[in-house]
């Protein structure tokens, strides 16, 4: 081991710049849409960075997601920013690491077992048609915090078993908190970063309301919470409140924020592509079904499975993941050295050309069984993360994308109002700069 040490202090650093001292390059991370694709051009691969206080490696492509991944607790563990880590909490299972880690996640990944997301189906589908409805009544809309109420009244209910539907106070308290996820890490009453966590506290005090009140109601519901409340941690007694309130901040936001930055990106693009929404409609209109939409209906949408699968590849709500190195390593020559931060990209990985043709060109069929593109490496399709921290709630998301997209080809239509701004705003997750403005009917 002395030896490999040895020569791995012999290795250089990757290539890049570090930036001004403390800030270093955060601020034209969080501004610029361009960062990593600039300093790929100018450097390749993989490179160093400094962001939010901490020197950082940025890698990219199929093969440092791999390695990433598989070096998991041992080489890496979980590092969020700071305010990241402040705001979600240390009992999140986002923070959580080694065996706590491992056990929570077996716990509430049973919330997300085929016969739970079945379970979830028909509650899906009568909201979905609600919202769809009252769009239609008001003709015109911004279509973003529109799509975020509605994948938080869904995230509510399904998760939690409450009704949400008309406390748009949660849903602001939720928006105001993401605004201060990616700063910097600066306590002053007017930064982001500030006023997130004053939501925090509020949050957190709605949240021990509904566990309270659950608490006094119990029901045999297997959701989330049923789970969480029913659970024993290792020595039999029961989860604490205080953790209680992080998994269940952590389940809310993760459960609706990245949905609704999907869910609004399919809209976008299938707007921008009549070909595939005609092609699209007319796999619906093969599809027969009289009363409900059931798991069997959704079952037969292979095409609509592959563009959702396309628009999770073209934007991906999330735009990576961060990592501290907990040893020493080396990756292709470089020395990856303990106490750095790690950052791998997610929508980069999926713009490699060698892997995806015409990477920038909205193609679901490239998803088709005789193409496959994404089976020529592994790791390189990475929209939900891999590994021992892949997202916890991805057939959720999955199942939620397919009815809501199911539902809206099937009676509705929608048009870009000409004029406002689609630029895509990335951080935390991307949406579209003027929240897509659309003129809504029913066919
Ligand atoms: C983790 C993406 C929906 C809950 C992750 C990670 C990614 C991701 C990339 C891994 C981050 C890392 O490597 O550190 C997405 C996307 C979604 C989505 C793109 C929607 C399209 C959801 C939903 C839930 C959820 C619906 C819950 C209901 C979580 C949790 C983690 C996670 C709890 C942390 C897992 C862990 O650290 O073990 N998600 N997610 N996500 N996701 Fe999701």
């Amino acid at each position: 081991k002395t030896q490999a040490t040895k020569s791995q202090n012999q290795l250089p650093l990757p290539p890049g710049n570090l930036g001004l001292p403390v800030i270093g390059e955060t601020i034209s991370f969080l501004s610029d849409p361009d960062f990593a694709t600039k300093r790929q051009k100018k450097y390749g691969n993989i490179f160093k960075t400094n962001l939010f206080g901490s020197p950082t490696i940025m890698m990219i492509g199929a093969e440092a997601n791999r390695f990433i991944f598989s070096g998991e607790n041992q080489n890496f563990t979980i590092k969020w920013p700071e305010t990241v880590a402040v705001l979600l909490g240390p009992a999140s299972l986002s923070m959580q690491t080694g065996s706590i880690h491992q056990t929570r996640r077996k716990l509430l990944s049973q919330a997300f077992q085929p016969r739970a997301l079945a379970s979830y189906t028909p509650a899906m589908v009568e909201i979905t048609n609600s919202y769809l409805q009252k769009w239609a009544n008001l003709g015109q809309l911004t279509w973003y915090p529109e799509l975020r109420q509605y994948t938080f009244d869904v995230a509510c209910k399904l998760l939690v078993g409450t009704d949400t539907t008309n406390d748009h106070h949660f849903t602001e308290l939720f928006e105001e908190w993401s605004g201060g996820l990616f700063t910097l890490s600066i306590r002053l009453p007017w930064t982001k970063f500030s006023k997130a966590l004053k939501c925090r506290e509020q949050l957190l005090t709605k949240i021990e309301q509904i566990i309270l009140q659950r608490q006094k109601q119990p029901s045999s519901e297997q959701d989330a919470l049923g789970l969480l409340l029913n659970a024993k941690d290792e020595d039999g007694n029961s989860l604490s409140i205080d953790e209680l309130k992080d998994q269940i901040l952590t389940l809310l936001f993760a459960g609706h924020e990245t949905l609704t930055s999907a869910l609004s990106s399919f809209c976008l693009l299938l707007a921008q592509k009549p070909e595939i929404l005609a092609a699209a409609r007319k796999e619906q209109q093969q599809i027969t079904c009289t009363d409900m939409l059931t798991s069997e209906h959704l079952k037969q949408m292979t095409y609509l499975d592959q563009i959702l699968k396309e628009v999770l590849r073209v934007i991906p709500p999330v735009g990576g993941g961060f990592r501290e190195v907990i040893q020493s390593c080396e990756f292709n020559g470089y020395r990856i050295p303990q106490g750095w931060s790690l950052l791998y990209q997610i929508g980069k990985t999926h713009q490699d050309e060698t892997i995806y043709k015409d990477a920038q060109n909205f193609d679901p069929e490239r998803f088709d069984p005789t193409r496959a593109e994404d089976k020529s490496k592994p790791f390189s399709y990475v929209t939900f993360g891999g590994g021992m921290r892949e997202c916890v709630g991805k057939e959720f998301a999955k199942l939620e994308m397919k009815i809501f997209a199911a539902l809206l080809l099937r009676g509705y239509e929608w048009e870009l109002v000409a004029g406002q701004n689609l630029d895509l705003i990335m951080i935390p997750t991307s949406q579209p700069r003027d929240g897509l403005k659309v003129i809504f009917g029913s066919i």
